[in-house]
């Protein structure tokens, strides 16, 4: 992944790209640099560790030039070092930054090694730095030895370039990775997020893929591999979110998770009326087309994913219609068969991850009946390439555990079923019965909350261990998913979750006096069962921390039953993903991690 920044203009843009960076922290934070460059002179700077530290020494240095690169990392080749964070220099004059993935690097390596270059770093990266030195030395201009050096890259990337010997110049490259140029007065950007130069540009260019740039504080030019002049379209994006601030909570997480009840109530907002949800939500012509759904093929990663598999059965319930749920990162290789009248679902809080957007494209030439994206980011390009499209409405969520982003994509998944629920005209008593739970859900999350002081009471139980279990039935086991992940990343600590049932066919086996176990019991039709599941538990020893009504008759001598509000049908597993989220939140602050930035993630996955 990686964010990458440029700048040119009249004035000295070191600060410009660090502010960008900061920015961009989503997208990788394990090493940042940036090279600047006035007349012939380069100044570079690369630092181990978070953009703050590139700050400081840049604070130190005060280093001034009119035009530079720079770049925040998550390393994909090499550890990170600062010998592998960019900016990537070759003759000391070509330098580069780079977003994605170069799949032919071994071959590149080995190619440029027998040129006689030397190579510094474990990165795919530095290549392309040399190979446009390489082609430059042929008598080639920077901007076509950059197109010649893309034809010999296989994979994702998108790149800017300084080269000393062309003053007050950046080259760019897009192929698969986001990138656009922004247009500012006497000073004009490229970036990864139009977030990174707000309040500088005033109207961008979204590049292509297969689009080259070259651009001067005064001039933008487009191009593409051919050399030839491209009209790319000018935008204005609304960059206009309020700076991300914490709010006096300890950390953007927290304050996400208390957030939701309004994020969830920002996500219904003016799609409903009167019972009902209203025609086209989706986009125009979207509730005409969804008349002839006949099938889902959902297409997300990580907890976006765990939020198809939760809403799977509301659209099996109201839509009538099966469902087929597919890691993005598999479902192209997959070769999948697509029946006619198949609509197409990606989730996705960014809009940008790379294997969700790769399922896009690939869909696309594929005989579905339209592409649907549910996304948090209007700006995004999966928001950009769907036919139908409905934006979550949660505001940035900067935590790189998501939990805004997951309750507003159920709440979007649940007016998605509704809506082709009622193209089909099927189930109008339980679609009435689903907005009806959707339209309770912020108070009902809020009411979850009490639930702090009895998560309190556990965490110091839980923090010493080194492997947690999350049991869960029907919906539930989703949500258990989702609550084990959140657990992991930011806890550090292994977490599993099963379906209850499948325990004695294994994961039994865990289960001793060291390993929490902790298990969602709503009253519904699999109470029972799942009750039975957790008397097994039980009897090898294990302690079971429960959320459940208190109608459920289980007694638990080690371990802690926390009482939940209760819900309605619809609206129950999104208010049981609060107390999970809670609860990897309050035992992540007690042993003390990172927790909005976890070791080795990054928010935003831009590479496959
Ligand atoms: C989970 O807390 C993570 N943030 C991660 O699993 C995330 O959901 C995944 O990377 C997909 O991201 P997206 O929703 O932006 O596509």
């Amino acid at each position: 992944m990686c964010g990458i920044i440029g700048a040119t203009s009249s004035r000295g843009v070191g600060k410009i790209l660090v502010n960008g960076l900061k920015k961009m922290e989503y997208r990788g934070y394990d090493s940042a640099g940036l090279v600047l460059n006035q007349d012939e002179a380069v100044f570079q700077l690369r630092t181990l560790g978070k953009v703050s530290n590139l700050e400081e020494l840049m604070t130190k240095e005060r280093p001034k030039a009119n035009s530079g690169i720079a770049h925040t990392r998550w390393a994909t080749h090499g550890v990170p070092s600062e010998t592998n964070a960019h900016p990537h220099g070759s003759n000391g004059n070509i330098y580069i930054v780079h977003n994605g993935i170069i799949e032919n690097h071994d071959e590149l390596r080995e190619r440029l090694v027998n040129e006689g270059y030397e190579i510094q770093s474990q990165t795919d990266s530095e290549l392309i730095a040399h190979l446009i030195h390489f082609n430059k030395e042929k008598g080639k201009t920077t901007l076509d030895a950059l197109i010649e050096t893309t034809k010999e890259l296989d994979g994702a990337y998108s790149i800017a370039v300084i080269d000393t010997e062309e003053k007050g110049k950046i080259f760019a490259a897009k192929q698969k990775s986001p990138l656009l140029v922004g247009k500012g007065i006497e000073e004009n950007f490229i970036a990864s997020d139009p977030l990174a130069i707000a309040g500088l540009a005033e109207s961008f260019y979204l590049l292509e893929d297969g689009d080259f740039a070259e651009i001067t504080k005064d001039e933008i030019k487009i191009v593409g591999s051919n050399g030839e002049a491209l009209s790319r379209e000018e935008t204005i994006i609304d960059t206009s979110v309020k700076e991300a601030s914490k709010d006096g909570y300890k950390h953007f997480m927290e304050k996400e998770i208390y957030e939701q009840p309004q994020a969830i109530t920002n996500a219904i907002e003016g799609r409903t009326a009167d019972g009902e949800v209203l025609d086209n939500i989706f986009g125009l012509g979207s509730s005409e087309a969804f008349k002839g759904v006949k099938r889902i093929q959902f297409v997300a990663c990580g907890t976006s994913l765990h939020a198809a598999k939760t809403a799977r059965k509301w659209f099996e319930e109201l839509c009538e219609t099966p469902c087929y749920i597919d890691f993005a990162s598999e479902y192209r290789y997959r070769n999948p068969l697509v029946e006619d009248d198949t609509l197409f679902v990606c989730i996705s809080q960014s809009g940008e991850t790379a294997d969700t957007m790769a399922a896009l494209n690939y869909a696309k030439d594929e005989k579905y009946l339209g592409i649907v994206t549910i996304c948090n980011v209007p700006t995004s390009t999966m928001a950009r390439e769907s036919d139908w499209k409905i934006f979550t409405n949660a505001g940035p969520e900067i935590g790189v555990a998501s939990t805004k982003a997951f309750t507003t994509q159920l709440a979007a998944l649940l007016l998605l079923a509704c809506s082709i629920s009622k193209s089909k005209n099927l189930n109008k008593d339980k679609r009435a019965d689903a907005i009806n739970d959707l339209l309770n859900t912020p108070s009902l999350v809020k009411e979850s909350f009490g639930l702090k002081r009895h998560i309190d009471e556990i965490v110091e139980k839980i923090a010493d261990k080194k492997n947690a279990l999350y049991l869960g039935r029907g919906v539930y086991f989703s949500i258990a998913q989702e609550g084990a992940l959140k657990f992991k990343e930011i806890t550090y600590i292994h977490a599993e979750a099963y379906p209850a049932g499948e325990l004695k066919h294994g994961p039994l086996a865990l289960v001793d006096e060291m390993t929490p176990v902790v298990a969602l019991a709503p009253e519904d039709e699999l109470v029972e069962k799942l009750l039975s599941n957790l008397e097994e538990v039980k009897s090898r020893g294990g302690t079971l921390y429960i959320f459940g009504n208190a109608t459920s008759k289980i007694k638990i001598e080690k371990g802690k039953f926390m009482n939940m509000p209760k819900c309605g049908y619809y609206n129950a597993p999104i208010v049981y993903t609060i107390p999970l989220q809670i609860l990897a939140y309050e035992v992540a602050c007690s042993i003390g991690t990172d927790l909005d930035q976890p070791r080795n993630l990054a928010k935003s996955v831009t590479v496959e």
